[in-house]
């Protein structure tokens, strides 16, 4: 009897282990295999989202790796959090609400063309200005728009300026227009955060009216220039270059998050900005005007203005070369050493030079080529003086 239930027990409870088992396999085949595949799914979700450029946000981007614009855009989707309208440069932002007297006929009729302007002018010199910068302009207007002081080359020098709310600064801007008509004001305030438009808006300026320079230069209004070593230096060179910007190269430039020259991440994520030019001296081939208006409106603002237009645009058109110029100086001391030691086989064309050592500069250049013999210029002192 004992041996009978002892048995049925082992034959029960092996019964129940199976069925125990059964259901385990049950569970397994309907629940675990799902689950297993749902959760290889879910882990490489990432990479098929990448695979259609769909963004992940808050996914790392690798800095300082250069990237065309395009993979750009895809690359860095926390950018687009800060995304607005005016981060980028819009017709709207660069139309002229004064446009200076076009250099030449227009091509197209339409045009408003002052007559007199009809000179076959050897440069352009876009100068880059703030509006209260009036002793600035009179001064440049002397060295620059007289042909009596830059003989035997003609150049035609036009002001960038912005809108600005100071009533008195604002009638001087008109002023000035009716007298010289080389002014030209873009519809932005006239601030260092809105420089990125005042260069583009002059760029937009030549290309429409002052195409058929031969050279042109793109400057701020605190650098003397030599405009003969300039021309001597570029008129030859020149026509036989395309697509190509000269200035003062920065090579792998780190992003400063500090300072004067201070761009948050919103603004630009990487940590280093694509090879550029400095602002203050910029000589490109005319034939790239149109392209780099064009694209300048594609890519996301940067307040810079060089970053942005010899860094960034000049990157997204992707076979535009920079040269670097080792005759531009922006430290006046040691533009001052140079022509100390050296007189005037001194190799600096350009320097960023204080607002009263314009003229005396101007002065001791005429000075030097009087003693060479050399042509060009007016025969005496420069007049202006007050
Ligand atoms: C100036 O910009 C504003 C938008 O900021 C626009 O509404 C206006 O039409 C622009 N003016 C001109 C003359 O383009
Ligand atoms: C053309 O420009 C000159 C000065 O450059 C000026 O005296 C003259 O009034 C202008 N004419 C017109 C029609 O704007
Ligand atoms: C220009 O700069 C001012 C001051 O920083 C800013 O408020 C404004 O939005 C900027 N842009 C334009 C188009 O004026």
């Amino acid at each position: 009897m004992h041996g009978v239930i002892t048995q049925m027990t082992i034959r029960c409870s092996k019964k129940s282990l199976r069925r125990i088992l059964k259901l385990l396999l049950f569970l397994i085949d309907v629940l675990f295999i799902p689950g297993l595949s749902l959760a290889v799914f879910v882990y490489f979700l990432g990479d098929i989202q990448q695979l259609f450029h769909i963004n992940v946000p808050h996914k790392k981007h690798t800095s300082g790796q250069s990237v065309n614009s395009w993979n750009w855009r895809v690359e860095s989707y926390s950018d687009f959090v800060y995304h607005r309208v005016s981060d980028y440069v819009t017709d709207d932002i660069t139309n002229f609400l004064i446009a200076a007297a076009p250099c030449h006929p227009p091509d197209k009729p339409g045009m408003i063309y002052n007559g007199t302007a009809n000179v076959d002018y050897d440069g352009l010199f876009l100068i880059s200005t703030s509006a209260s910068n009036l002793e600035n302009r009179r001064i440049l207007r002397h060295l620059y728009n007289r042909y009596d002081n830059t003989k035997p080359y003609r150049i035609r020098a036009v002001f960038l300026v912005g809108r600005s709310s100071d009533l008195i600064v604002q009638a001087n801007i008109e002023r000035e227009d009716y007298q010289f008509r080389d002014i030209i004001q873009g519809n932005f305030t006239d601030h260092y955060a809105n420089l990125t438009y005042k260069t583009i808006m002059g760029y937009r300026w030549a290309r429409l009216y002052c195409r058929k320079v031969k050279v042109m230069l793109k400057m701020d209004d605190d650098v003397y220039l030599d405009v003969f070593k300039f021309f001597d230096y570029f008129l030859p060179i020149i026509p036989r270059r395309r697509r190509t910007i000269y200035g003062f190269l920065n090579f792998q430039p780190k992003v400063f998050r500090e300072g004067k020259y201070k761009v948050d991440k919103g603004e630009y994520a990487k940590n280093t900005y694509p090879d550029f030019t400095s602002g203050f001296f910029i000589v490109p081939t005319l034939d790239i005007l149109d392209e780099l208006y064009q694209v300048s409106k594609i890519i996301r603002f940067v307040h810079l203005e060089d970053v942005f237009t010899y860094g960034l645009v000049r990157e997204a058109m992707i076979d535009v070369q920079l040269v670097h110029l080792d005759t531009i100086t922006y430290e006046w001391k040691v533009y001052k050493d140079c022509v100390n030691d050296y007189k005037y086989r001194c190799k600096y064309m350009a320097v960023e030079s204080p607002l009263s050592e314009l003229l005396s500069c101007y002065d001791q250049v005429m000075t030097f080529r009087r003693q060479l013999g050399l042509p060009g210029g007016a025969d005496k002192e420069t007049q202006l003086r007050h």
